[in-house]
C-alpha cells in the first residue's frame, strides 16, 4: 500500500489491491484447471466495484447475480451473458424479462410460483427460460447463523421433497427448460467437512433424480469458502486446492454433466481495506477509545455479524509503545464498534488506520444511514505502482 498516496485521500475509502486479486484469480484457475466441465462463477454481491468486475471478467469467470442491478453490472462490465447465472428468492418481473433480454444461461429458481411467473414471462416474450432448481441440501455449514443457509426450512430454495414434483412440472411447461440442481450451503466455511457432506448429498439426490428417469445437465454447488480474517498477511489467498479437491473426490459427476461454482468473499476479500481517519484518541476511566471517521455504514459486518477485521495503523510506522483501544465509529449505535481491547501502537489524532479483509461484503453493504456519504474507492492497479481511481 502507497500510504503518502493514501493520506492524500478524504476518508474513510476503500482501497482495492488489483495485483493480488490477479493473483488469487490466477491460484483459482489453477487449482481448478483439471475439474472436467468446470465453470467459476464470481458472486457479484460481495462486491461489484467496476474495476474489481473487470478484472474478474477478464480473467474468464462468469457471474453470479441476485438482482436486476447486479446482472446489468455484471454485463456492463464484460461478462458474458451466457456465463450469467441469476439466482435469489425474489425476482421481480422486471428483473426476469432483463435477464432473459440479455440472454443470461441459467434462473436458479427457488419456488414453484417463481417458475410459474419466469414460464409466463418467457412466454408473452417468444424465449426458453434455462432453469435449475436451488435445493436445500439440509447440510448444516457451522457458520455465522445470519450466513448459514443449507438447513431445512429457511426461506431459501426448494426441500428436497419438491425436488421430483418441481422438476417433474417444469416438464410440463413450454417455455422453461430444466437443466439443473443448485445448491449453496453458507458462507465462511473455512472447514472442508461440510462440503464433503454436500457433495454426498448430491450424489444420493441424483441417484433419485435417475431412478425417476431425469437427467440434469449441470450441478451448481454454490460459494461459501472461507478466509482468513485472523491473519491476512500469512494467508491472502484462501486454500483454493482443497476447496475444489473435496468436489474432485466426493461428488460422483454424471458424463457430459457441467460443475458450476459461485465463489464470492474467497475471490475478493483480502484485495481490499478500508482506510478510516482518527478524529479523536478518548481517554476512559478504565479504556481508551480510537474514535475513527469509517462506522458501520462504511463496514457493516463488525455490527451485523460480530466479525472482527484486522486493523493496521499506517502512520504509526516505527512507533514502538503500543496500547490497548477500543476502535469504534462515529454512528449513533452502540454496536457501532470494530474492535475492542485491540492491540495498535500509540495512536494519535489524524493516523489513517486500515481494516483488513474488507474486499467483500463491505463497501457493497456500505448505507447512507445518519445521513453520511457512501465510502468511495481508490484502485490500486496490477501493473504499476500508480494509483487510480
Ligand atoms: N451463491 C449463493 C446462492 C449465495 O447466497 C452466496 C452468498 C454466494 C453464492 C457467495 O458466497 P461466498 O462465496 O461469498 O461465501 N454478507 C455476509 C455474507 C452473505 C453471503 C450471502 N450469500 C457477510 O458479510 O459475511
Amino acid at each position: 500500500m502507497n500510504t503518502s498516496l493514501l493520506q492524500e485521500r478524504e476518508t474513510p475509502f476503500y482501497h482495492y489491491d488489483l495485483s493480488l486479486l490477479q493473483s488469487t484469480l490466477d491460484h483459482l484457475l489453477a487449482a481448478a484447471r483439471d475439474l472436467p466441465n468446470c465453470h467459476i462463477h464470481y458472486a457479484v454481491k460481495a462486491c461489484a466495484t467496476p474495476a474489481v468486475l473487470r478484472t474478474i471478467a477478464q480473467a474468464g469467470l462468469g457471474a453470479d447475480c441476485v438482482s436486476g442491478g447486479e446482472v446489468r453490472a455484471a454485463f456492463a462490465q464484460g461478462f458474458p451473458a451466457d456465463k450469467i447465472v441469476f439466482a435469489g428468492v425474489g425476482k421481480a418481473d422486471w428483473e426476469i424479462r432483463l435477464a432473459l433480454e440479455i440472454g443470461i444461461s441459467c434462473f436458479n429458481v427457488e419456488s414453484l410460483p417463481e417458475l410459474e411467473n419466469i414460464n409466463a414471462i418467457a412466454r408473452e416474450m417468444g424465449k426458453t427460460a434455462r432453469v435449475a432448481f436451488r435445493i436445500n441440501p439440509n447440510v448444516d455449514a457451522h457458520t455465522h447463523a445470519k450466513i448459514t443457509t443449507g438447513l431445512n426450512e429457511n426461506k431459501f430454495g426448494l426441500a428436497m421433497d419438491d425436488m421430483l414434483p418441481t422438476i417433474r412440472h417444469a416438464w410440463s411447461l413450454s417455455h422453461v427448460e430444466y437443466v439443473g440442481l443448485h445448491f449453496h450451503i453458507g458462507s465462511q466455511i473455512t472447514d472442508m467437512l461440510p462440503f464433503v457432506h454436500l457433495a454426498e448429498r448430491i450424489n444420493t439426490l441424483q441417484d433419485q433424480l435417475e431412478q425417476a428417469g431425469i437427467t440434469t445437465a449441470s450441478i451448481n454447488v454454490g460459494g461459501g469458502l472461507g478466509v482468513d480474517y485472523d491473519h491476512p498477511d500469512a494467508h491472502p489467498i484462501p486454500d483454493f486446492e482443497a476447496y475444489f479437491d473435496v468436489f474432485r473426490r466426493y461428488l460422483c459427476l454424471r458424463p457430459l454433466q457441467s460443475l458450476h461454482f459461485e465463489l464470492g468473499r474467497s475471490v475478493v476479500a483480502q484485495c481490499g481495506s478500508l482506510i478510516s481517519r482518527v478524529l479523536y484518541v478518548k481517554q476512559g476511566h478504565e479504556k481508551q477509545f480510537v474514535i475513527v471517521d469509517a462506522g458501520m455504514t462504511d463496514l457493516l459486518r463488525p455490527a451485523l455479524y460480530g466479525s472482527r477485521h484486522q486493523a493496521v495503523n499506517l502512520s504509526a510506522e516505527g512507533e514502538k509503545a503500543e496500547a490497548l483501544y477500543d476502535i469504534v465509529g462515529p454512528i449513533c449505535e452502540s454496536s457501532d464498534v470494530f474492535l475492542t481491547d485491540y492491540r495498535l501502537p500509540t495512536t494519535h489524532r489524524g493516523d489513517l488506520i486500515a481494516f483488513r479483509t474488507a474486499g467483500a461484503y463491505g463497501e457493497i453493504m456500505a448505507s447512507q444511514y445518519n445521513c453520511r456519504r457512501l465510502p468511495g474507492h481508490l484502485i490500486e492497479p496490477a501493473d504499476s505502482n500508480a494509483l487510480a481511481q
